[in-house]
């Protein structure tokens, strides 16, 4: 953690600041290891503090033993103003993309106007991109439990079950062994239902010979796993087999075919180009992957916009996905790892074309 706070001295000297605050609780957690919902980490060349409220302050106290623990009372504006007086700072950073509008205008430039409010963006964002060997192994237990759910769940479900009940059981079974829980609303879309990407599990009930396309993740020590499988419920059609195929084949190309150095763009285009040339590139709406970590969503993207570029020490998903309105729709989504030949698989859960 403290070459994390560090890091952020360095940004802190090139972009002139005197301090910043951070406000974003994935931001915050990340320099603090502080699992509170509520806290600001002010970081100085001189210091860095975890100012929180007395609802916190042990806890606080416990988690980040590297930051100085001030608590605040129903006033932390004015806290604020006397570390601010006390560190003799002049011109603070803020996130631009955290703060709102009402707390830029209203507390900071208001309550503490002796100070220059700078907007800053990406400033801690920038580190998390590159995953530690302790981020990794954090990352890695939470895709193994996703993983192990997966194979529960494949023992599981029965045609006749509600999407909840699947959705339910698995979210049980993250909790059961160690999850703080789910790292978004699982998604459980079966038959039609498929063909919305992010179909969140229904009332509906799963059919034999319906496709399920079953997108989870846990959320374990801090770190979020993402990983989607598709099943075939009972048996199976040569149009199932051949959507599944397709989207396999796309994830294996990409897989195979990224490396070091390659575009956001150019990533994307791997999956793209197969599943485009079996006729189904209109029916591939989002982007390849998301880096993932602290949040499920973080940069760097795989798109066909993307403005990244994919370096050893990032973590992502590559998910290409077929989704076909009125029939349903497929898609295989696993986390990777850049290394210095290119990607590694975290997540283990088998691929194969799977009737249960
Ligand atoms: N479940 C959200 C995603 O795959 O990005
Ligand atoms: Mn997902
Ligand atoms: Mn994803």
């Amino acid at each position: 953690m403290e070459n994390r706070i560090r890091k952020v001295r360095q940004e802190l000297q090139e972009l002139n600041l005197d301090g910043v605050i951070i406000n974003n609780p994935s931001n915050r957690f990340y320099l603090s290891g502080f699992t509170g919902s509520a806290g600001t980490v002010m970081v100085t060349e001189q210091s860095a503090m975890l100012i929180t409220d007395f609802r916190y302050t042990e806890q606080a106290n416990n988690q980040a033993p590297h930051l100085e623990v001030v608590e605040h009372d129903l006033k932390k504006m004015d806290t604020l103003q006397e570390l601010i007086s006390r560190e003799k700072l002049k011109k603070i950073g803020f996130e631009e993309d955290f703060e709102t509008f009402s707390t830029v205008e209203k507390q900071l430039k208001e309550k503490i106007p002796s100070v220059e409010w700078v907007p800053t963006q990406n400033l801690v964002e920038k580190f998390r991109v590159f995953k530690s060997p302790e981020e990794l192994k954090a990352l890695q237990k939470a895709v193994d439990l996703a993983d192990q759910a997966l194979e529960h769940i494949c023992g599981f479900i029965k045609p006749g079950m509600k999407e909840k009940e699947v959705s339910l059981e698995l979210e049980f079974f993250l909790r059961k062994n160690g999850a703080r829980g789910s790292s978004f609303d699982i998604i459980v879309a079966s038959g039609p239902r498929g063909s919305l990407p992010h179909g969140i599990a229904s009332d509906k009930e799963i059919k034999a010979g319906e496709l399920v396309v079953i997108d989870m993740g846990a959320r374990l020590d801090g770190y979020a796993s993402d990983v989607t499988r598709t099943f075939a419920i009972g048996k199976a059609g040569e149009k199932e087999r051949e959507i599944y195929d397709t989207v396999l084949k796309a994830q294996l190309e990409a897989i195979e075919g990224i490396k070091p150095g390659i575009s956001g763009q150019d990533a994307d285009k791997f999956s793209r180009d197969v599943i485009s040339a079996k006729g189904y590139g209109d029916n591939f709406g989002h982007g390849l992957g998301h880096g993932i970590g602290i949040d499920v969503h973080e940069s760097p993207r795989l798109s066909p916009i993307s403005d990244s570029n994919l370096e050893e020490g990032m973590v992502f998903t590559v998910e290409p996905g077929i989704y076909l309105p009125g029939w349903g729709g497929v898609r295989i989504e696993d986390i990777v790892v850049m290394e210095a030949n290119g990607v590694r698989s975290l997540t283990g859960a088998p691929k194969e074309f799977k009737i249960i």
